[in-house]
């Protein structure tokens, strides 16, 4: 099958190797230190001398871009198509497409939203930008990781949906921390409050009277956050009496202080008897 050439073999890319092996591809490798290499070669895949190796399709999992510069250096990549699954920021990726092809290759850039269990399992899917026609062409092989997510053009567009699904991740889970910490300090165990916290991630993201991922969506197209039934106004001071009970508690307060400071200032700019939507033209505003 189709060979392809893994760069940088962290977590991530050591499982894309391996997965790429296991549908049956010619997988060749290189890291920066080469003996993580060696598990990966002992399953068939080769070691190549350079990071460029002989396929056309180099797939980059590396700490940030930085990395890809460092690996490739003076190295021409005529004829080479870089899909870099690496993180940076949108900035960084468009130039980094401006510098793979001012050495004779495509760049494709992505983001793959699963942690290395779920590469090549059934739901990883990755955002991929870039030209379309060679997102096209090397689909077959990039469906061994996960489902081919085309978003546009851009090659920053990749990575502006892996950091918008990755700030919802991040702060989700942080505040969760918060939780969990707080209920500590009254003896109840992670395991006891989870089964709650899996409530409210299900039913944010669901169609019922909590699915706020939806129903904020079509109220930020519209422009409009009703709030006859429960203002922002309401919502600053009762996350301001969470703030105090974190305080009270013993605990850091940094995040919820800061949502805290920022629902205060819609609540201050005159949109406290609009809905928690109307957070969005704050943030908005710096
Ligand atoms: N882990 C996850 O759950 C996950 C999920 C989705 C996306 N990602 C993204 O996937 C990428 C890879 O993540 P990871 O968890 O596998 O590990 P990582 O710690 O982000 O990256 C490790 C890799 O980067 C290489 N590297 C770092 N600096 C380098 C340099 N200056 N020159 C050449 N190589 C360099 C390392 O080489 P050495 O071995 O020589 O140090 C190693 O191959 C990251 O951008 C991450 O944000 C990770």
């Amino acid at each position: 099958m189709t060979d392809v050439t893994v760069i940088g073999l962290g977590p991530m890319g050591a499982t894309m190797a391996e997965t790429f092996l296991k549908a049956g591809h010619d997988v060749t490798v290189w890291n920066r230190t080469a003996s993580k290499a060696e598990p990966l070669v002992a399953k068939g895949a080769a070691l190549a001398a350079t990071p460029v190796g002989p396929s056309e399709l180099l797939v980059v999992s590396q700490i940030g871009y930085q990395a890809m510069y460092d690996s490739f250096g003076e190295l021409r990549l005529d004829g080479k198509v870089v899909v870099n699954l690496s993180s940076g920021t949108p900035e960084e990726l468009r130039a980094a497409a401006r510098w793979v092809a001012g050495r004779g290759g495509v760049l494709v850039t992505g983001g793959i939203m699963v942690p290395p269990p779920g590469i090549g399992q059934p739901g990883a899917y990755t955002f991929y930008s870039g030209p379309q026609e060679v997102v096209e062409r090397h689909a077959e092989t990039l469906k061994a990781l996960s489902e081919v997510h085309y978003m546009g053009a851009d090659e920053g567009l990749a990575m502006l949906y892996y950091q918008a699904q990755l700030l919802v991740f991040w702060s989700s889970l942080t505040s969760y921390m918060h939780a969990v910490a707080l209920l500590g300090t009254a003896g109840v165990k992670p395991t006891t409050f989870m089964p709650y916290a899996q409530e409210t991630f299900a039913g944010l993201g669901g169609d019922g009277p909590m699915g706020f991922a939806k129903i904020l969506a079509e109220e930020f197209e519209a422009g409009v956050y009703p709030g006859d039934l429960n203002t922002l106004h309401m919502q600053a001071v009762g996350l301001g009496h969470a703030v105090h009970a974190l305080a009270d508690a013993g605990l850091e307060t940094t995040v919820p202080g800061a949502l805290k400071a920022l629902f205060e200032r819609a609540d201050a700019e005159g949109r406290g008897q609009e809905g928690l939507g109307t957070v969005i033209e704050s943030i908005r505003k710096p």
